[in-house]
């Protein structure tokens, strides 16, 4: 049964106390609710007084008759305590996935966690280090006979880049640093990952950079070539993975204004003539796409819960460009 607010009726149908303790008891429908819609059955009453109440609860239902986008899926991200992997979860987590935090310190990873587990979802952490072969096929093995299989692998670690001075003066190591670190990292833990995929003909296996794998800036040591290899890679498995089922896709953004350090340091002028405050970094940034504003983790989420589901199913060896019109797709 679904009751229905309709602005134009004085007194909308309300469905009956029972119906909605049942909506409240089952857990599918008690996920979505951050807290749980208040019941009062001795006046045979609903505490969802408004109309934004009322049509909050009916887009749920739709929600729940349309099905979520990760309904029962495993997915495991890695760097699942900072700023983009703890959007995915969040989102992958509403969603219905039940996901695997993966870091190095388990501090940010259980804080992450307990966000998902308070917004009803589903959520383990565990210490692994991305860039160690045996642990992460350890921890791959471990979700998969747990959880019956992998079904989505994001890969949202940092990469310990050097910005700020110029290749002509970066030593080789400050420049190599982000490209060995995001190779060795995304190739394991892809490679884990697709080791299950395979066994069931289906997965999705995802990554993230940013414009700058498209566009040029000075001073980013080797963050542009980083992503480009990132991008690279990617397709490489795309093309191996493909006839086996598995999709390889990426999310391409702008600066996350969100996740941009605010302890008030300066950062390096790439190219501007003058070191940048963290107001006048995302000005910069801002001023070079079309929408004149940046991407929000919000949006990563989403957009990466998107890709990672069966309505992107015919997509692979393909970024989602979410930079705001910085670097249009050809
Ligand atoms: N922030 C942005 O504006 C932005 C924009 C576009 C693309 N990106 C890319 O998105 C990725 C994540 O960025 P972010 O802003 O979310 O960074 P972040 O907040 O620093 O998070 C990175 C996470 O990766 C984990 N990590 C680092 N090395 C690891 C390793 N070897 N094994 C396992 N986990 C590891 C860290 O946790 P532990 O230290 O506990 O391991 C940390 O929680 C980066 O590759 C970045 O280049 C970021």
């Amino acid at each position: 049964m679904k009751a229905r607010y309709d602005p134009k009726q004085p007194t909308p149908e309300r469905p009956s106390p029972c119906v909605l303790e049942e909506f409240v008891a089952d857990p599918r429908t008690a996920r979505h609710w951050p807290t749980a819609p208040r019941l009062d059955l001795s006046t045979s009453r609903v505490g969802l007084t408004d109309a934004s109440c009322w049509l909050g609860w009916e887009k749920e239902l739709d929600r729940q008759e349309d099905g979520v986008l990760l309904e029962n899926k495993n997915a495991v991200i890695y760097g699942g305590g900072g700023s983009v992997g703890g959007a995915v979860a969040r989102a992958f987590a509403r969603e219905g996935a039940k996901v695997f935090l993966v870091g190095r310190h388990l501090a940010t990873l259980d804080k992450v966690a307990d966000e998902v587990t308070a917004a009803g979802g589903v959520a383990e952490t565990a210490r692994v280090d991305a860039l160690d072969e045996e642990a992460v096929d350890e921890h791959a093995d471990a979700v998969a006979e747990k959880g019956g299989g992998i079904d989505v692998s994001f890969n949202a670690i940092s990469h310990g880049d050097v910005h700020g001075t110029p290749l002509v003066q970066m030593p080789f190591e400050d420049f190599a640093q982000p490209i060995m670190t995001a190779m060795r990292a995304q190739f394991l833990t892809a490679r884990a990952a697709a080791r299950h995929m395979v066994k069931r003909g289906s997965g999705v296996i995802m990554a993230i950079t940013a414009t700058t794998a498209r566009m040029t800036i000075p001073n980013v040591g080797g963050t542009g070539v980083t992503f480009d290899a990132i991008e690279g890679l990617c397709r490489q498995w795309a093309c191996e993975l493909g006839p086996l089922g598995i999709r390889v896709v990426w999310l391409q953004t702008t600066g996350l204004p969100e996740a941009i350090d605010d302890s008030g340091n300066l950062f390096p002028d790439y190219g501007t003539g003058k070191a940048m405050t963290r107001e006048e970094i995302i000005d910069w940034m801002q001023e070079k796409t079309m929408l004149n504003r940046l991407t929000s983790l919000a949006e990563v989420g989403s957009v990466a819960a998107f890709m990672a589901s069966d309505q992107a199913s015919a997509m692979t060896a393909v970024a989602a460009n979410i930079t705001c019109g910085s670097v249009p797709t050809r």
